[in-house]
């Protein structure tokens, strides 16, 4: 068990966190594409992209995270967390990336998927970080993307602690159990009659920084001040400066290993949370841990009427691949 202690962010030592700047839109580099240090060993790369992929779609943050750990001996890593599209007319944010790499004498070691989402751009982070240890979740990527996890680098993550050497490390990585698709947002990504299966959101806590990042879209956090598009309002009911379940992505298939991995989260004593797709320089600062242990409560308790999704058996796609490569996020 880790002792608790108190992380605190950058500014609580007497200096402030870089502010976070909107480098890539939609794909494009903007003029200067770099990872600003967020807190201790972290840093993000801020950039907007459509929602569900679309270019018609809300735009909306959507962050990449970079890790610094150090094993036994000391020798440091980076570890990317969320990849975001390329431009590969400029070869961000790969530039970048080396850039950050090479000042801090640490090489880029894993490429961490949030969850069944955001894996499209996988592929190419997988070619340009080719020493890079890419991981997946186990199922829905399998069935969705099944060349990316052919890939000689990429490898799949069981359910559970996935990656027992970065939890020493102090970067604890939970493919949460128990969920599968909802149809809503399987049909939203336009992949009519794709049949659903299971669903395999990962969370992440990051000790030296007391950092959680809420990966997959199990849940949103709207930050106070945030503007959400209409389409994101009406579809997910955020509530400003709260933490919500998203009522439309995912339903869950096995009550019980589900409340386990929620159990698994809160005995982690993070402090602050990062949602991937909050506005600049909107972390939750120290409430975290509290915030969460009142979304996930219903569930402990098996409360599972006060949640704004089903219950319900898993379909299992057989067969062909459901969506191919073409709509789903990226
Ligand atoms: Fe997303």
């Amino acid at each position: 068990m880790h002792a608790h202690t108190h992380n605190p962010l950058p500014e609580e030592r007497g200096h402030s966190p870089e502010p976070e700047c909107c480098c890539m839109v939609l794909g494009k580099a903007q003029e200067e594409v770099r990872l600003a240090q967020i807190a201790p060993d972290v840093w993000s790369l801020l950039t907007l992209h459509g929602a569900g992929n679309s270019r018609f779609a809300p735009r909306l943050p959507n962050r990449m995270l970079a890790f610094r750990l150090r094993d036994g001996t000391g020798k440091q890593c980076l570890v990317l967390l969320n990849t975001v599209w390329p431009d590969h007319e400029t070869d961000q944010p790969f530039e970048a990336i080396r850039t950050l790499s090479r000042t801090l004498d640490a090489p880029v070691r894993f490429v961490l998927n949030p969850g069944p989402e955001h894996h499209l751009s996988l592929a190419a982070y997988a070619r340009a970080f080719p020493e890079a240890r890419v991981c997946v979740a186990e199922g829905r990527l399998q069935r969705e993307n099944p060349a990316l996890c052919a890939m000689d680098n990429v490898e799949l993550m069981a359910v559970g602690d996935a990656l027992p050497e970065l939890s020493r490390q102090g970067l604890h990585v939970h493919v949460w159990d128990g969920f599968m698709e909802q149809s809503l947002a399987n049909r939203a990504q336009f992949r009519f009659g794709a049949r659903r299966g299971t669903a395999e959101p990962t969370v992440f806590w990051h000790e030296a920084s007391g950092i959680f990042v809420n990966g997959g879209h199990g849940w949103f956090y709207w930050a106070e001040g945030d503007k959400q598009p209409w389409l994101i309002r009406r579809l997910l009911k955020p509530r400003e400066g709260a933490i919500v379940w998203s009522p439309v992505h995912y339903s869950v298939h096995d009550p019980k290993r589900c409340i386990a991995s929620a159990q698994r989260i809160l005995d982690w004593r993070f402090e602050h949370l990062v949602d991937l797709h909050a506005g600049a320089d909107k972390p939750i600062k120290g409430r975290a841990h509290e915030m969460a242990e009142e979304l996930i409560r219903p569930m402990l308790d098996e409360d599972w009427d006060s949640l704004p999704f089903p219950v319900e058996p898993l379909e299992i796609p057989e067969g062909k691949v459901t969506g191919g490569d073409w709509k789903s996020y990226r």
